[in-house]
């Protein structure tokens, strides 16, 4: 059986990573020694034993305390690194990766430390690994929208080292529309627009999503099967959908793989892609989201081209960088 030779081989687009959530126990424990950080787990194994989720919310307290190890620079472009190192070993040709400023500057990290740090990864892996790699600066929903705007004040000195802007964390009880004068602005400013909805929340979130902050992507999406409209809609205007198959599982969202909608939507012939979220709480990266969604639902290769087709059309590079991969 060549299947899963070809989904580890065909090159790809990651579209929907959390680099903070990338960050391997053994990286977590490293940097904390490095930085002099003291940590609420006695050992790597203490640590891996607490990834058991339940909910959305009861992963992000355990991944925001991971991300309290991350201080200098240096810490930013060793994790940035090791992802992409991981991404270009399975194929993916171009990583959009999320990073959430706010985690860090409430703990006294200047924006131009973690900033720089990505965007110099983000250089050497290109010119080591031939990877391109962009970056999506992300509100954290369950902060107020002065917090985002203060963020985005705080990152326009740097824009040209990322090219969006996402929403993500905490999603039911933060709609989409809270944050609809900051995302405004930022369009205005010529950033491309993403935003988490339909992960956790109802389809009202998506239409959100779409008709007030007006993404370009949404990421997850995955609960617009309960509004048969919404589906129309993301049908005809092939709005990219970002799902992240392993992540849904751990979070509780599908518990079982073989009842994930991963199929059925691509069927309907919505725009989605395969994605990690946050590879090293959810048991892989890119590849390991692929080989598992399609042995538990019994996908074929023609779904297999037609994902990877849809993650390279729905990435934010220019023809001038798109020609560079092929
Ligand atoms: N931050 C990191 N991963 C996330 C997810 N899956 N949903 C919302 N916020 C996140
Ligand atoms: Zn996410």
């Amino acid at each position: 059986d060549c299947l899963p030779a070809l989904l580890r081989a065909m090159p790809k687009a990651e579209l929907h990573m959390h680099i903070e959530g990338s960050l391997e126990p053994e990286l977590i424990f490293a940097l904390a020694q490095r930085n002099g950080v003291q940590l609420p787990y006695a050992d790597v194994e203490a640590l891996r034993a607490a990834y058991a989720f339940t909910d959305l919310q009861s992963f992000l307290d355990i991944y925001y305390a991971g991300a309290s190890v991350l201080l200098q620079e240096q810490d930013f472009y060793d994790m940035a690194m090791a992802y992409l190192q991981r991404a270009a070993a399975d194929h993916v040709v171009r990583a959009e990766i999320f990073f959430d400023p706010q985690t860090h500057t409430e703990r006294g990290v200047a924006m131009e430390t973690v900033i720089h740090g990505l965007a110099r990864a983000c250089k050497d892996a290109q010119a080591q690994w031939g990877i391109s790699a962009g970056l999506i600066l992300s509100f954290l929903r369950h902060l107020s929208e002065e917090a985002a705007f203060d963020t985005l004040h705080a990152a326009l000195p740097y824009r040209e080292h990322f090219i969006g802007i996402g929403l993500d964390s905490s999603e039911v009880g933060n709609p989409p529309e809270k944050f609809a004068r900051v995302f405004e602005q930022c369009k205005a400013l010529g950033f491309h627009l993403v935003a988490h909805a339909g992960e956790e929340g109802p389809p009202a979130y998506v239409w959100s999503a779409l008709n007030v902050l007006q993404v370009q992507r949404i990421d997850h999406g995955v609960q617009s099967e309960k509004d048969w409209d919404l589906m129309q809609r993301l049908a005809d205007t092939r709005m990219p959908l970002t799902v992240c198959p392993l992540s849904n599982q751990k979070l509780c969202v599908f518990p079982d793989l073989r009842d994930h909608n991963l199929p059925r939507m691509l069927a309907a012939g919505l725009n989605v892609t395969v994605n990690s979220d946050d590879p090293a709480y959810f048991g892989g990266y890119v590849n390991e989201n692929y080989l598992q969604v399609f042995a538990a639902t019994g996908m074929g290769a023609e779904q297999a081209y037609q994902l990877a087709r849809n993650s390279l059309e729905a990435t934010f590079a220019s023809p001038e960088q798109q020609a560079l991969w092929v």
